[in-house]
């Protein structure tokens, strides 16, 4: 079985699974079971300001999108940062780290956005022996109407500053975690970059509100007849996810910068995919929330037989893997011709790819005598629907044409890799050859 034994920014872990922030990392009894079920490391609940302890809504927290078979895909909450007081948080910190010395121990921290209570927080955690801090720049909600949390992640001036408050009175490795709610990713990266973080963690939660109740006309979850908007992960989450983590790791002014990958995260498969775009580990909250701890041992096996299989000695061979194959758009081979081809023994003539693409695509499905559906390649433009819309695995699958082949909806031969910007049909490239 292959080595997860994981380096992050200095600190190690046994696996590249760590638990996010959030009520799975809430307590001692919570981490200490947590590590007896296999997890390399934990970001502890996030911590506040010594004070009044923080007070949640206690109606319902959470909201929940489901699959048909009602598996949860997206999870929603309102909930806050811990409502424990902070020296209770501390003195268990200091005793889960002091008996799993191997496991990575990371304290999440938000407080407001000044330079002396940030001094102040960093100088109530430096003995406890924990490994590093988060800094929490996502919180979309309640927090961020505190001007914390997400209100500082959107600024990018905010992030830089309060990283180099934290750089200069702490001489933890510091990651900040970045909020999905902004328009590009790059920027709050750039800034964390600037300020001095070791490291970059994404995404928080998502704005949103996830239903509403057509009885009673609130959003939910609801509060005594009233919705606020929540923040939004777990597997929906994701594809937005990778998308962020992507985009970092091949900015040139982020690059070789450490990513801890974060959102959606339920399989071994999940997390070998962040890992391939540049994500040095992962963290996890909702797989734990829905099926318990012990699915990392899922993951553990899971991804040692991968790595196995690909002839890869551990998790820092897979590591950004994948970031060289993601380009822009303007940069993809337009000569790459495929049709879709429907593997009759397979098929079970249900008719989706047919009503598919005779309504929304492109009308290159026959359906013959006994419902048998046929490709039409003259007509097939490749789009992908009828796969992505088809019950059965591999039934339909997509065949490259060959160099020199002609496509039949053309009657263009296949010819060398050609893309966007030196197209005919496309302005600026006429502009640039002229
Ligand atoms: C109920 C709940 C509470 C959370 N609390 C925090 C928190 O206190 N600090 C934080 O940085 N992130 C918090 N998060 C966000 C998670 O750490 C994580 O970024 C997000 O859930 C995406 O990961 P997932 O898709 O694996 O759940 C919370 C998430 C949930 C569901
Ligand atoms: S790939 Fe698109 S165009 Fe081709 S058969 Fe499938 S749905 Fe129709
Ligand atoms: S969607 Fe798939 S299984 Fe259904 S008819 Fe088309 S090819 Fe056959």
């Amino acid at each position: 079985m292959a080595n997860l034994t994981t380096t992050f920014i200095g600190i190690t872990s046994p696996n590249p699974f760590w638990l996010a922030s959030a009520p799975p990392t809430d307590k001692e009894y919570n981490v200490r079971r947590a590590f007896e079920a296999g997890w390399g490391g934990v970001v502890w609940k996030t911590l506040g300001s010594e004070g009044p302890p923080i007070v949640n809504v206690n109606g319902p927290r959470y909201g929940a999108i489901w699959g048909a078979d009602r598996r949860l895909l997206g999870l929603n909450n309102i909930e806050l940062i811990t409502d424990r007081p902070l020296q209770t948080n501390l003195d268990e910190i200091r005793r889960v780290k002091r008996d799993w010395p191997d496991r990575a121990l990371v304290i999440s921290l938000m407080v407001p956005c000044d330079e002396e209570s940030w001094k102040d927080i960093l100088m109530r955690i430096e003995d406890t022996g924990a490994d590093g801090v988060e800094l929490n720049f996502g919180c979309p909600h309640g927090m961020s109407e505190r001007g914390m949390g997400s209100a500082v992640g959107q600024v990018p001036e905010y992030i830089e500053m309060v990283t180099r408050w934290v750089k200069q009175y702490s001489r933890m490795p510091c990651i900040v975690k970045l909020t999905p709610n902004i328009s590009d990713i790059r920027r709050p990266a750039e800034a964390a970059r600037r300020g001095g973080a070791d490291a970059v963690s994404l995404i928080n939660t998502i704005n949103s509100i996830t239903s509403v109740n057509l009885d009673s006309f609130a959003p939910e979850p609801t509060i005594d007849g009233k919705g606020a908007h929540g923040g939004y992960c777990g597997p929906a989450v994701k594809p937005i996810a990778l998308s962020m983590v992507s985009e970092i790791a091949r900015n040139p002014e982020t690059r070789g910068l450490p990513i801890s990958g974060i959102g959606g995260v339920t399989t071994w498969r999940d997390a070998a995919e962040f890992l391939a775009l540049g994500a040095g580990n992962v963290q996890v909250c909702t797989a734990a929330m829905t099926y318990g701890f012990k699915i990392v041992q899922e993951m553990i096996s899971g991804l040692s037989q991968y790595l196995d299989e690909k002839g890869l000695g551990g998790t820092a061979d897979l590591v950004g893997r994948a970031v060289p194959n993601v380009t822009d758009w303007n940069q993809l081979n337009l000569n790459y011709v495929t049709k879709a081809e429907i593997d009759q023994d397979l098929c079970i003539k249900c008719g989706r790819c047919f009503a598919a693409c005779e309504d929304t695509s492109h009308q290159a499905i026959w359906m013959k005598e006994g419902r048998t559906f046929e490709v039409n390649d003259a007509e097939c433009v490749a789009c992908n629907l009828c796969i992505d819309v088809c019950p059965v695995d591999n039934c339909i699958t997509m065949r490259p044409l060959k160099k020199g082949e002609t496509d039949p909806r053309t009657g263009r031969k296949v010819g060398d890799y050609a893309n966007w910007t030196t197209h005919p049909n496309n302005p600026m490239a006429v502009k640039a050859a002229e």
